[in-house]
């Protein structure tokens, strides 16, 4: 098993990082454009190997693809982050550039990897790598609702002095302020969230969780890193190993819920395939109406880069 993680800022070291940690390969090339920086973070890396028991091997490199060729998984994290007062669609037209050049280098070394995207804003650019990679959408997949819902169960896991662990949850829509998280579908340990808080702080939680990145953009003057590095290397994890777990990740809709051609996050099975299924929930009105409010502001988003005429497909 080999994967590739492109850009070797914080989200892709750290990503790497985790990876490295839990032995989910047995090969991960680090790559960024800046010179040296790929090859310090792999080395930094691997000189933890002893320290902490792995055996991936780790690999940093300077912008040479060959390098990564023959990957099975490629970690897109490459493009720039957002600063204090940048919602993730001011990055649309640089980042599109750079994860388009970026998605033909790679599936040019590795045609037949599973592609995760990293890079905001999350939903348009899982669209623009599908675009430019002209794979199916089976693999290409955005990282978000693993990330948006670590954020949202946390939170509870605070509000009521229990084990993150044990707060299982599910979230719907883009990696925006229209993220749809579901109350009914969130339990504690199989409890549902609804008997256990009022919904006024279930409220409060969802609008926190819906602005957590601008949050942590806030205290830092630059994006997160360790939950989405995190949240990547899990799905990483989760095809390497076929493991058929059960994420809300961003994909390409064809008619589930109702939604055309708009590549937005839902719950879906993850295996050595990529995406294997999506599964369907059986919402109501009010639930169906954000999602749609949700899908449609992606929509918006990726008509935008349609007419940024960035795309090949
Ligand atoms: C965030 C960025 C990575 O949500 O999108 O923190």
């Amino acid at each position: 098993m080999k994967v590739s993680v492109i850009g070797s800022g914080n989200v892709g070291s750290s990503c790497a990082d985790v990876m490295a940690h839990r032995d989910t390969a047995h090969e991960v090339v680090l790559l960024d454009v800046k010179p040296g920086l790929a090859e310090g973070k792999a080395l930094d890396i691997w000189q933890s190997a002893p320290i902490d028991r792995f055996n991936t091997r780790l690999i940093g490199v300077t912008n040479d693809y060959t390098a990564t060729a023959n990957s099975d998984i490629v970690i897109i994290t490459s493009g720039l982050p957002r600063k204090p007062g940048m919602s993730r669609d001011d990055l649309i037209e640089t980042n599109a550039a750079i994860v388009k050049s970026v998605t033909e280098n790679v599936t040019h070394h590795s045609p037949s990897a599973i592609i995760i995207i990293v890079s905001n804003p999350l939903d348009v650019m899982t669209y623009q790598a599908y675009l430019t990679s002209a794979f199916p959408r089976t693999r290409v997949l955005g990282m978000a609702g693993i990330l948006d819902t670590g954020r949202y169960r946390s939170f509870i896991a605070d509000e009521l002095n229990v084990s993150p662990k044990d707060v299982q949850a599910v979230m719907l829509g883009g990696h925006g302020d229209t993220m749809v998280p579901l109350p009914r579908y969130t339990t504690v340990s199989g409890i549902p969230l609804t008997d256990l808080i009022s919904n006024e702080k279930i409220n409060t939680i969802i609008e926190r969780t819906r602005a957590g990145g601008g949050e942590i953009v806030k205290l830092m003057g630059t994006s997160a890193w360790y939950a989405p590095g995190s949240a990547a290397a899990r799905m990483a994890e989760a095809i390497a190993g076929d493991e058929k777990r059960v994420f809300p990740c961003c994909v390409k809709l064809e008619g589930e819920y109702g939604l055309e051609n708009v590549f937005v996050g839902v719950p879906v099975i993850l295996g050595k395939n990529g995406l294997e299924r999506i599964i369907e929930l059986n919402l109501n009105d009010e639930e169906k109406q954000k999602l749609k409010a949700s899908s449609d502001a992606v929509k918006e988003m990726m008509d935008v880069l349609d007419r940024l005429q960035i795309k090949n497909r």
